[in-house]
């Protein structure tokens, strides 16, 4: 599976809907409850997990233009089952290049989810000042904020999670991605250009039995720790047969650290 495959992006959602802060989805809710129909822009879609995590908390009438770069997440999103109500078109775009062409038009709130660890900080700023510009609400759900805590502990965990914020914080197709940096510069740009923002931790929590997804993980911690090469091959190599085996002997939990946040205008600008 890679980064944004279609099999990943279905295994991590229930985690993430899981995980996601009913609190700051409530503060969402409550920005839009007396509009007729909201219009919503989903930034970086996927299949469309946010859709399907917001829809039962928003006015029936819905309108949701979905962006993304991927032609095939897309196409599973564009075919995605929603109610009576809520309209779903998607757009194919690049995000880096024409974000401003995303958020034209009638907008009433702007989502994301598991993208703001993904940009650079000029990305970030830029989308800041065109969210301010516009005086919309933007909801930024499951960006990763570098913690990491899995038990047992191993001696190899410390630089094992040292080389993957290393790697988090490489080019994602933005420029130098902030990685676990991302929601705190989210929420200090919205808080200086005069809005009001809730955040909570919404982090991923997996227990014993949530073996697929454990092992899907370490994998690719385990390749992202081979492309920093900060540690060993051989090192990173047992460290992977370390904790799949305390997977298969069902001994293995994982909680790995992200942010939700909600910014609003004040109106104080
Ligand atoms: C981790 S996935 C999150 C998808 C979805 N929001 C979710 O929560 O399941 C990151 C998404 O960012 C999209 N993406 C990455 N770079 C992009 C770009 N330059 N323009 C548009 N979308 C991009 C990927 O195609 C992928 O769908």
């Amino acid at each position: 599976m890679t980064g944004f495959s279609p099999d990943w992006l279905t295994l991590r959602e229930p985690y993430d809907l899981r995980a996601r802060s009913r609190e700051v989805i409530a503060a969402v809710a409550a920005s839009v409850a007396t509009l007729p129909s909201v219009h919503i822009v989903d930034l970086a879609c996927g299949t469309g997990a946010t859709v399907r995590a917001l829809t039962g908390h928003l006015p029936s009438r819905q309108v949701w233009r979905l962006a993304d770069n991927d032609l095939g997440l897309l196409g599973r999103a564009n075919a995605m089952a929603h109610a009576d109500g809520v309209k779903v078109t998607t757009v194919p775009l690049d995000l880096n290049r024409d974000l401003e062409a995303a958020l034209d038009g009638a907008v009433d709130l702007v989502t994301t989810s598991a993208f703001l660890d993904l940009v650079s900080k000029s990305w970030l700023d830029r989308l800041t000042t065109e969210i301010v510009a516009r005086a919309i609400p933007f909801y930024a759900a499951l960006t990763y904020d570098g913690r990491i805590d899995i038990t047992p502990n191993d001696p190899s965990d410390a630089s094992i999670v040292a080389a993957i914020n290393e790697h988090q914080a490489t080019d994602k197709g933005f420029g130098l991605a902030l990685g676990p940096e991302a929601a705190g510069h989210a929420v200090a740009q919205f808080e200086r250009l005069g809005y009001a923002v809730i955040h909570r931790q919404s982090d991923w929590t997996m227990e014993p039995n949530d073996r697929d997804i454990q092992l899907q993980i370490f994998d690719g911690w385990a390749g992202a720790a081979r492309e920093i090469g900060a540690v060993s091959l051989a090192d990173t190599a047992s460290w992977l047969a370390r904790r799949r085996a305390n997977i298969a002997a069902g001994t293995s939990s994982l909680r790995v650290g992200h942010v939700d946040l909600f910014a609003v205008p004040t109106g104080r600008r």
